[in-house]
């Protein structure tokens, strides 16, 4: 079962957008320093964010279901600051009061990484509908209400950047789970309907009223 989320947008409004810098995003070192929280940061690719922003000046903060110890140690190492509680990203209030907890221990927010992430392995005839609402809860929702939770700042400072952390299993077909494992049927279906614009009515009641 592809458990991750590719492509996660953020549709904030068009002021919000252009009260978000977005040019040099390319230069790793242009942006003021601040504070950089990281989702699931007490382990894996995470904790490697978390060592990698603080040795480039960031503070850290993480958001995890468990201790983050170890990753408390490597960014103080690199003399940075470091604050940790331990957040279930699908809980409202959880990321909500974690947003609040950091804003009073740390410098400014300036880049939230949503990396918390599961991805449990199964067959699509082994996942039933509860592990399917569990790794949405965590891969996308969370994702959804950490920003929820941080947005609002960075508007209000002007500065910010969201990094939502995908997998490439997502741009593979689901074959493996619906049982196709032939290759040369992979492939066929790899080349076959790649997604495209269709431009339906909106039906009255979604149309924008202004
Ligand atoms: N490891 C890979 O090869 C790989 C490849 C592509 C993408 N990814 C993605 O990178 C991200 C990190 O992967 P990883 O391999 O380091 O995983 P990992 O399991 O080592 O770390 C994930 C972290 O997320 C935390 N977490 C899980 N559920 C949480 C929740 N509800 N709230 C808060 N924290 C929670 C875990 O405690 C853990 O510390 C994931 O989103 C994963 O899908 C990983």
């Amino acid at each position: 079962m592809c458990t991750n989320v590719c492509q996660f947008t953020v549709f904030i409004s068009r002021q919000e957008q252009t009260n978000i810098p977005t040019s040099h995003s390319h230069r790793r070192n242009s942006m003021p320093k601040g504070t950089a929280v990281i989702t699931g940061a007490a382990n894996g690719i995470g904790q490697a964010y978390a060592q990698r922003l603080a040795a480039d000046g960031f503070d850290i903060a993480v958001a995890d279901v468990v201790e983050a110890s170890a990753t408390k140690a490597l960014v103080e190492a690199a003399g940075r600051k470091f604050f940790s509680s331990l957040v279930d990203v699908t809980s409202p209030e959880s990321t909500l009061k974690f947003a609040a907890d950091v804003g009073e221990t740390l410098p400014p927010v300036v880049a939230l990484v949503n990396n918390a992430g599961i991805y449990p392995w199964k067959s699509f005839a082994d996942t039933d509908y509860a592990l399917w609402r569990k790794v949405l809860g965590v891969n996308l929702d969370g994702a959804f209400l950490m920003s929820k939770a941080f947005i609002p700042g960075m508007v209000e400072r002007k500065l910010g950047r969201i990094v939502n952390v995908p997998s490439r299993s997502c741009l593979l077909p689901v074959l493996a789970g619906l049982g196709f494992r032939d290759r040369s049927d992979h492939r066929r279906r790899r080349r076959a309907s790649p997604p495209v614009s269709t431009p339906t009515p909106l039906p009255p009641t979604t149309q924008a009223k202004d």
